[in-house]
């Protein structure tokens, strides 16, 4: 498939899972709307259809919480079939919740300043950067406020599905040394569609349950929830995706003439966060960091590049992250049988699974944030190589979730929409 039919395919994966106004994720398996997959949206639908890709943005926003907090989830007033419904949260009733709007409790990673850029640079518009600029700033005070109390420059997560990566092999560990208790019974549904091979497995799925369900008895009262939440880590993924926000966030401050200060205030914490806290000198990687038992998670996945992106790497870390770990083929690079970069966790991980969802298969927003990270820190050749192949993954294999790294398979579900957004902006934007 040349470049044009492939831009062309995915211009209808996102137009096959529009709603009118929101996007899909998928049409069976994710039939709401989903925080970071509508950011990464926006930024495909920002290249040819800007007034849709604000649409995106201020759907979202629809189901913003009144003390800043942007949902996960985004319920569709009539849709069925998926766990966790929207009456599982139980947010209904709790003061901070839009009305007549039915969300999730806990966030996702927060790419949304970033896709707002995004369309402002395509589409110079101040009057919708006027709009949505106090809803952003909202999110992010949200996030250092409520979720970085000690003011370290780091926001904590309180669940796997706030990582976007539900199953990485960074969460195994945290869930494991958990004793779920009265897990309210349930039912899945993410494996009706795709094979329980791909999904996680029945373990964690009670623990994410468990964990949900002290969100909810914690009535989502952050002070309690970070006071008792058997989870709670300082995600290196989230964290960058973060700090690369609050760059797009002061660019659009001081584009409005808004004060720029306090974003200021939180790269320059974050920063030093990431080199005080999240590197690990010895083994060159940025780790996770579990604030519960007080230690780093030795678990090595593709969130460690995600620094490279968000610009928190010294020239020396980011050489190190290349050459020992994203170039090594027992860890990243493709050798004998895996060809394809870059798998969502190191191949030497215990719990390396390469088709089983974030343990171990290519997913292109994965590759994505891999590629503009190479691209800042100046590997302008492994960033085109790790680009065609994303194409090529996706030419061959359609816009699947994602992808086994060893033959190319597409896993999970069909149609995926930021599959289809992001290979948009690859195309749009080689670099
Ligand atoms: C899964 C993914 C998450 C994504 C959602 C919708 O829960 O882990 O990252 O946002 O599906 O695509």
């Amino acid at each position: 498939m040349d470049d044009g039919a492939l831009l062309e395919a995915a211009r209808d994966v996102l137009a096959s899972n529009d709603v009118g106004g929101w996007t899909k994720p998928a049409s069976h398996q994710y039939p709401h709307q989903w925080n970071w997959d509508s950011a990464l949206i926006a930024i495909g639908l920002s290249w040819f259809d800007p007034d849709r890709a604000q649409a995106e943005v201020r759907s979202l926003l629809r189901g913003q919480w009144s003390d800043g907090m942007v949902p996960h989830i985004i319920y569709a007033p009539r849709s069925a079939g998926y766990f966790p419904p929207a009456e599982f949260w139980q947010t209904q009733g709790n003061r901070a919740v839009p009305a007549g709007v039915r969300t999730s409790g806990i966030t996702q990673p927060p790419i949304l300043a970033t896709a707002v850029r995004a369309i402002h640079q395509r589409a110079p518009d101040a009057g919708f950067l006027r709009e949505v600029y106090p809803s952003l700033l909202a999110w992010h005070r949200w996030l250092f406020r409520e979720r970085d109390p000690a003011g370290e420059g780091l926001a904590c997560i309180v669940h796997p599905w706030e990582s976007g990566m539900d199953n990485s092999v960074c969460w195994v560990g945290v869930l494991a040394a958990m004793d779920p208790i009265d897990v309210p019974p349930y039912r899945r549904g993410d494996t009706i569609h795709v094979g329980p091979d791909q999904r996680p497995t029945d373990t964690e799925y009670d623990r994410y349950v468990y964990l949900a369900d002290l969100l909810r008895k914690a009535e989502y009262d952050q002070t309690t929830v970070l006071a008792s939440s058997p989870f709670l880590v300082e995600d290196v993924l989230f964290n960058a995706i973060l700090q690369r926000a609050n760059e797009d966030l002061r660019a659009l401050a001081a584009e409005l003439g808004e004060p720029t200060e306090e974003v200021e205030g939180w790269l320059v914490r974050t920063k030093d966060a990431f080199r005080r806290k999240l590197w690990d000198e010895d083994r060159g990687l940025f780790l996770d960091y579990d604030v519960r038992s007080r230690r780093s998670i030795q678990e090595n996945s593709v969130g460690t590049f995600a620094p490279l992106y968000a610009g928190l790497a010294g020239e020396s870390e980011a050489r190190r992250l290349v050459g020992e770990h994203l170039l090594n083929p027992a860890e990243y690079a493709p050798e004998g049988g895996s060809r394809y970069f870059v798998p969502t966790a190191s191949k030497e991980s215990p719990h390396w699974d390469g088709r089983r969802y974030w343990r171990g298969p290519v997913w292109v927003n994965g590759n994505w944030l891999v590629i503009r990270g190479l691209q800042r820190y100046g590997y302008p050749e492994l960033a085109a190589q790790i680009r065609s192949q994303t194409l090529e993954l996706v030419a061959t294999a359609g816009f699947r979730e994602h992808f086994d790294p060893g033959n190319g398979e597409g896993c999970g579900a069909s149609n995926f929409s930021w599959s289809a957004a992001l290979v948009i902006d690859l195309l749009m934007s080689p670099g």
